[in-house]
């Protein structure tokens, strides 16, 4: 393995319904200032929207959507590399030979996994408890030295790093001469930004906001139209106290409320505390709608100009599959051959 010549980021979000709030503010906005700095992979996974139940008539727009809402963030295919995981195959097969090496109570004990299983029964695939060891794959494969997520996406990053280097690095890797094993993969680094880290929902402060909660009302999607986003909030759950404050364990949606209101308005913290110590939340409601709809408006009109023109957007999918492949291709046969694969001749 050589050193990168800029440290490496890769990240991806699900296309499985619309993005939110929390994906942007938690991940994708983060990624944008990276591209100056790092040299970026950014994958659209859609190997990891099938983990459960999923409508193949909707699939390839949800990815194409997907792919559109990052470049309507900022995400530059000029600087970074874009692309749809499925286009890779070395993704599908990294994440079998990780597989064959990964503890199967290490899956057993993800607290997403367990969440999600609940909700689907007797009918939980085992696509779904895999789902971490894919994401594995996807990080290792670039030989990432950092991975922006959102809060939720900790316990996972912590199992890449666990299968990289008990699994391969400390059983794989050639002794050298002062009996050190040789990296083969590189034990990536989680990049978690406090702030956005954990947007929660509109309805209930004490849980994220997410795809998969029935309530369209707890969450506000990155192509939710003005006055969807004013009523939404509008209908946010409140307390009865005025004023509005961080860190009151009682208070997590006047929390929740004010640090979207910091984010999505480019205030400081504490410049939005100041601003709404001992305003009523009648006054503040409006005030985020206005903060919101400002923030998602020009984004929303990127996104419209790029879906018009979608053999653009296939075509810089297809260049960044095109990139991502060799970077792939070559980690694949660093882990094939230190696996004793017999290689093609
Ligand atoms: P996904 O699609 O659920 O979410 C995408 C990103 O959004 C973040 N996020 C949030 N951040 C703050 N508050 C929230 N309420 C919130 N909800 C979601 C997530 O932390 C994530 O960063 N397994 C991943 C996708 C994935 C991936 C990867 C990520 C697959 N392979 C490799 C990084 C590297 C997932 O399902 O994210």
């Amino acid at each position: 393995m050589t050193e990168n010549a800029r440290p490496r980021v890769l990240s991806g979000v699900q296309p499985t319904g619309a993005l939110h709030l929390g994906n942007w503010l938690g991940a994708i906005r983060n990624w944008v200032a990276l591209q100056d700095s790092h040299d970026t992979f950014f994958c659209v996974v859609d190997l990891h929207a099938i983990t459960v139940p999923h409508d193949p008539a909707r699939l390839a727009d949800d990815t194409l959507s997907t792919a559109a809402l990052y470049l309507a963030c900022g995400i530059d295919p000029d600087r970074a590399t874009v692309f749809v995981q499925s286009h890779v195959s070395a993704h599908s097969e990294l994440c079998w030979l990780l597989n064959c090496v990964t503890p199967l109570n290490w899956l057993e004990r993800m607290v997403q996994y367990k969440e999600k299983a609940v909700k689907q029964g007797a009918d939980v695939s085992t696509g779904l408890l895999d789902y971490p060891v894919l994401m594995a794959a996807d990080i290792l494969l670039y030989d990432a030295d950092r991975v922006p997520v959102g809060e939720d996406q900790k316990q996972h990053l912590e199992l890449a790093r666990d299968i990289a280097q008990q699994r391969i690095n400390a059983r794989f890797g050639a002794k050298g001469a002062d009996g050190e094993r040789e990296a083969i993969l590189r034990v990536p680094e989680p990049l978690i930004l406090p702030e956005g880290a954990r947007v929660m929902s509109l309805t209930d402060g004490r849980s994220k906001m997410s795809k998969s909660d029935p309530n369209e009302g707890s969450r506000i999607t990155l192509l939710d139209p003005p006055d969807l986003i004013r009523k939404k909030i509008k209908r946010a759950k409140t307390d009865p106290v005025i004023g509005l404050e961080f860190g009151n364990p009682d208070r997590p949606e006047a929390d929740n409320l004010l640090g979207l209101y910091a984010l999505l308005s480019g205030r400081s913290r504490e410049a939005a505390a100041a601003e709404c110590a001992s305003m009523g939340w009648g006054a503040f409601k409006p005030l985020l709608a206005e903060a919101a709809v400002e923030a998602l408006g020009p984004l929303q009109e990127r996104y419209a100009e790029l879906r018009r023109d979608p053999a653009t957007l296939q075509a810089v999918l297809d260049r960044g599959a095109e990139e991502a492949e060799t970077v792939a291709q070559a980690t694949l046969k660093r882990v094939r051959q230190a696996l004793g694969f017999l290689p093609r001749s």
